[in-house]
């Protein structure tokens, strides 16, 4: 099939990358003239696994062409994807410019019959919108469907080749049958593609976030509570999760749940429930809650140093917002930076993707450490903001030869409590005992 994706942000991009690799003839078109540029000599320009392998595989096999050419991209393919930005607006709605902006394009492009798939995570009635912005100057017939994507970063590619399920929402039974051929090389195993109408898979995709959100804030509250009461969270979480109703996953406590989606789409919905008098107290809290929890290590190291951290060195292991991405976005990490900076610390950093994007930000206030043992040269502290797996069994020899104190402020509940103990460190982390 002829595909053209507009749009090549993360979603965007392994989009169209999984499925030029199924034999589609994918055009991927972005206005960054620079990132056509690199993209069109094989530069991925994301970090996400596995990726760059079928992008090589997919552009040497002349599959995946970029462009800047909008107009050429809604010629070549009969299935459009909008894989465009829905940037939070500052009352914490999605604001619909990019999608809205290429449909008004399309509608005055296009003469043969296409289908306009909606990928971005967009507010229910985006598709009524989008279809009626076409249809104001349409010289053709056309089908706007809504598609949305449950890649998880770092699992982007597994997770669109092996979807557990696919969500198509669409009235029109051209548009479906389009869709399900487009997808069934996917879901060979017997997963789902679910087909149901366009606002119901719009609603699909904020619940599925808010509801993982939700369930991780949940567990980070019973985490705060384990602490207070002298409860191990880490044994609630077992005996929790091991109900088949519960499940084991999302339920780990930390500093927060950050990133791209989360955050963005949690409070996409909790506003677009107000705008209709609908009031969503639960994703209220959730949003609260997981501010609080950012701030959650900070009186402790505070604490630990008498409330005094002005020229301490912190080293801090992890960056990115979770293991393998170099996204920042909503990092918890950054709020960490933040008060240690203005608190007076220095910061040695160290994260295995996420170097270059804390750099921009941070520039000289930080050092920029070469390993994660660099990161702790003389520090007076280690803390822990993202899970990376190079994180989980450290030298700890190493580790009190190079540091001052033997304490670590842990975030994400990497250590055993008694190999901690056996190690002689001071040990704070989430919803379990101090050691
Ligand atoms: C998420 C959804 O999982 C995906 O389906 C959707 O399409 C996009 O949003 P992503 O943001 O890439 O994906 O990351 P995810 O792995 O879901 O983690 C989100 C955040 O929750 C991270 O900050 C992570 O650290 C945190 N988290 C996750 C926890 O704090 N505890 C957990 O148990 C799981």
């Amino acid at each position: 099939m002829k595909i053209t994706i507009i749009g090549t942000g993360y979603v965007g991009l392994v989009t169209g990358t999984c499925l030029a690799e199924t034999g589609n003839d994918v055009l991927c078109i972005d206005i960054d003239k620079d990132k056509v540029d690199k993209m069109q000599k094989g530069i991925v320009p994301i970090y996400e696994p596995h990726l760059d392998v079928l992008f090589e595989r997919n552009i040497e096999a002349g599959r995946l062409k970029f462009s800047t050419d909008l107009h050429q991209g809604l010629d070549h393919g009969d299935v459009i994807f909008l894989a465009l930005p829905t940037p939070e607006d500052e009352d914490g709605s999605a604001d619909l410019k990019y999608v809205l902006g290429v449909a008004k394009d399309i509608a005055e492009y296009i003469t043969t019959y296409k289908v306009i798939v909606d990928k971005s995570t967009v507010p229910v009635g985006t598709a009524e919108k989008v279809r009626a912005t076409i249809a104001k100057n349409a010289k053709t017939d056309f089908d706007v469907v809504s598609n949305p994507e449950f890649l998880r970063e770092g699992f982007a590619v597994d997770d669109f080749l092996k979807p557990e399920r696919i969500v198509i929402g669409s009235s029109s039974e051209r548009a479906r049958n389009i869709m399900q051929r487009l997808y069934n090389p996917f879901v060979r195993s017997g997963n789902p593609i679910l087909m149901m109408d366009e606002k119901s898979a719009e609603l699909t995709k904020y619940a599925a976030n808010s509801f993982l959100a939700t369930k991780i804030t949940f567990m980070n509250e019973i985490a705060n509570y384990c602490q207070k009461v002298g409860a191990d969270v880490d044994k609630v979480r077992l005996g929790m999760g091991t109900d088949t109703r519960i499940g084991k996953r999302f339920l780990f406590p930390g500093i927060g749940y950050g990133g791209s989606c989360f955050p963005k789409d949690v409070k996409a919905l909790h506003k677009s429930g107000n705008d209709i008098n609908h009031s969503f107290k639960i994703l209220e809290a959730v949003v609260d809650v997981n501010e609080h929890q950012k701030t959650i290590l900070f009186p402790e190291i505070l604490d630990y140093f008498d409330g005094d951290i002005k020229n301490k060195t912190i080293g801090i292991w992890g960056l990115a917002f979770k293991p393998e991405t170099d996204d920042i976005r909503e990092a918890p990490a950054l709020y960490m930076i933040d008060k240690l900076l203005k608190a007076g610390a220095k910061i040695k950093v160290f994260d295995p993707e996420a170097m270059e994007n804390v750099k921009s930000k941070y520039g000289d206030q930080l050092y920029y450490a070469s390993d994660m043992y660099d990161a702790l040269k003389d520090a007076d502290a280690l803390l822990i903001c993202t899970e990376w797996s190079i994180f989980r069994t450290p030298d700890f020899e190493k580790l009190r030869e190079l540091m001052n104190n033997r304490v670590i402020f842990d975030g994400r509940n990497l250590y055993d409590i008694e190999e901690i103990k056996n190690q002689k460190f001071t040990y704070r982390s989430v919803g379990r005992q101090f050691v």
